[in-house]
């Protein structure tokens, strides 16, 4: 292929919608989607809401400003950048952790993604027609109680995510999803008016935006950081890989605010869509991950035209999980070539083919499923974060910082404000709920 090593050759975005579009494709997918409503609905909703949003501007901005920061300096993927900028340090033991993160993630990832491929399957046979809500959570369930097929559909979706990172086609997939994902955006929208306009929306919406301070305990807490985390693709070196390919022309900060706020409109829309059809069906808002694979197709079948929504709508999130499953993929391939010096599509296949074994454990094993969504979200990702923010507020030196930040040649007013933000509030933050989560602490 013309382009198998992108990653070592330095290439740039070539605009700035460019660069926003790559990085907000990999925050954009199934953490939107189907996360984000599932854990909000495990923990009531508006104040999970509000505390999410909370983490995202004091940490998430920051944290993804410091991984872009690393990057575009270094000029290398995560474990090289953390090399190169502290010779002899073991820093590059925070871009390992990342690789670790990588494989956890993906593992359970490709097996979401491979029941919205199947659910594709459902909605191009018309199978949600006419059904209640008690029927369409059977469809779930047998689905992801059966042995083979979310097991093949897992595999189906890893060997897609492998055969692109293989053979580097990533600017082509570029190309599309900057139309792709805004359609995808159009058909939420849809979603979010026809689900507002059920009977029995209001008490959704009140679920979503009135904040129940008594819902809240230290996990819950540690479950809005970790949404936060996961969500925004940070704390694995993915957003360093980005932005080793951010020209210097173009400004960090904005970049980092940009993609931020894309990603989380798209996923409050994705609660404004959800929640006021739970409540309008009658479903669970803590029934879990297939709260969104049961109550999307409720309200497709609300719709007008609801069997053209339904297959646009489930192809279009498979391509938004692909998207981000690559940025996943790329970290690790990213490590092996140039870390263990493997030839790309050797590192490829080996990585897809350990993730898919752990894969096959997630797709069979709830309880393993679980446990690798919740330890990378809530502990591996603010971890890395925290060293992140660490590194570049009080390692890389300020001078260093500014520089990078101004490097477009403009003055970057909110310096002053990052500084600090990376030394103190960021790192003091992720480390109390971090400790309060995990029972070290107890406020
Ligand atoms: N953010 C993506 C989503 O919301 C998933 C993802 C891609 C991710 N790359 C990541 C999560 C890196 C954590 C770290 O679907």
């Amino acid at each position: 292929m013309a382009d198998n090593n992108q990653l070592n050759s330095r290439d740039s975005f070539s605009s700035k919608f460019g660069v926003i579009a790559a990085a907000a494709g990999s925050a954009v997918g199934l953490g939107n989607i189907w996360r984000f409503p599932y854990v909000a609905g495990e923990n009531g909703g508006g104040a999970f809401l509000l505390l999410n949003l909370a983490f995202i501007l004091a940490i998430g901005v920051p944290v993804m400003l410091s991984e872009l920061l690393i990057g575009r300096k270094a000029q290398l993927n995560i474990f090289g950048a953390f090399r190169k900028l502290a010779p002899g340090k073991p820093w590059y033991l925070v871009g390992l952790m990342g690789v670790g993160a990588a494989f956890m993630i993906l593992s359970f990832y490709a097996v979401v993604a491979g029941w919205t491929l199947e659910y594709s399957f459902y909605a191009l046979r018309n199978e949600f027609a006419g059904k209640s809500a008690e029927e369409l959570s059977l469809i779930f369930d047998k689905l992801t109680g059966a042995t083979w097929r979310p097991v093949v559909f897992m595999l189906i979706f890893m060997a897609i995510s492998a055969l692109i990172v293989r053979s580097g086609v990533k600017k082509g997939i570029e190309r599309y999803t900057k139309i792709l994902m805004p359609l995808l955006l159009v058909i939420i929208i849809g979603l979010a008016i026809r689900s507002l306009t059920l009977e029995g929306a209001y008490a959704g919406l009140e679920f979503l935006f009135r904040p129940d301070f008594s819902a809240i305990d230290a996990n819950t807490v540690l479950e809005a950081l970790g949404q936060a985390f996961f969500s925004l693709s940070l704390g694995m070196g993915v957003m360093a890989t980005y932005g080793s390919y951010i020209k210097k022309s173009e400004s960090l900060g904005q970049t980092a605010i940009s993609v931020s706020l894309t990603d989380t409109f798209i996923a409050v829309l994705a609660g404004v869509a959800i929640f006021p059809a739970v409540f309008a069906f009658g479903i669970e808002p803590g029934a879990g991950p297939g709260l969104v694979f049961v109550t999307l197709p409720g309200i497709f079948n609300q719709m007008v035209g609801g069997y053209f929504f339904a297959v646009f709508f489930f192809v279009l999130l498979v391509i938004a999980a692909l998207t981000s499953s690559i940025s996943l993929l790329e970290v690790v391939v990213a490590y092996f070539v140039e870390e263990l010096k493997m030839k790309r599509p050797v590192a490829t296949w080996v990585a897809a083919g350990i993730m898919s074994l752990l894969g096959v454990l997630c797709a069979l094993n709830g309880a393993i499923f679980n446990l690798f969504d919740k330890t990378s979200s809530n502990i591996l990702l603010p971890l890395g974060g925290l060293f992140i923010v660490i590194f570049v507020g009080w390692f890389l030196g300020k001078r260093v910082v500014k520089a990078e930040l101004e490097a477009d040649g403009r003055v970057a007013f909110y310096f002053k404000m990052f500084v600090p933000v990376i030394r103190f509030l960021a790192p003091i933050a992720i480390a109390l709920v971090f400790l309060n989560g995990i029972g070290l602490l107890k406020f």
